[in-house]
């Protein structure tokens, strides 16, 4: 069975999933082989449907197997999705507040989420409120990422 770290944008999907297993797949990463483009690209020029299309995909391919995956944190969006990684994955929620969260989004200048690019402080708020009861719904384990390091979220999923 698959294991999955869900969680919003900044949540630190990335660094724990890579922490649990250097082998990890990173879904954007596949993603952005799959489009042959970056994300920010793609939302551009096909819009986010489109995206979330291709996105659902991945994951299906994903779910067939035993690895760590990082998720992108519209995943849950879908409610397909959800009932896919319902069925077939461990799913840990890496859960922490909007605030720190959009601290981190708006800090990391190498990663530039088109979400947080087009939406004002406001809807990104709107959208993460919307999530989160996904990502509580989809989670077999949720863990409070907000006071503890990437080496203590780590050994506590370990
Ligand atoms: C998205 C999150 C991103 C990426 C895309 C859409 C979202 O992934 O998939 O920009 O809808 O929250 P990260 O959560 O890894 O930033």
């Amino acid at each position: 069975m698959a294991k999955v770290l869900l969680g919003f944008m900044g949540s630190g999907k990335s660094t724990i999933a890579r922490g649990l297993d250097p082998d990890f797949v990173d879904m954007d990463a596949m993603l952005e082989e799959r489009l042959g483009m970056s994300i920010a690209r793609f939302f551009e020029e096909k819009g986010e449907a489109a995206f979330r299309q291709v996105e659902s995909e991945v994951l299906d391919d994903l779910l067939k197997t035993d690895q760590v995956v990082s998720t992108g944190g519209g995943v849950v969006i879908s409610l397909r999705n959800r009932v896919l990684l319902k069925q077939n994955a461990d799913n840990i929620y890496l859960k922490a507040g909007f605030e720190t969260l959009y601290q981190r989004i708006s800090a990391d200048k190498d990663n530039q989420r088109p979400l947080f690019l087009k939406n004002s402080k406001e809807d990104l708020a709107a959208i993460f409120k919307e999530r989160q009861a996904w990502y509580e719904e989809v989670a077999s384990k949720v863990i409070d990422v907000s006071k503890l390091s990437p080496e203590e979220i780590i050994e506590e999923l370990r």
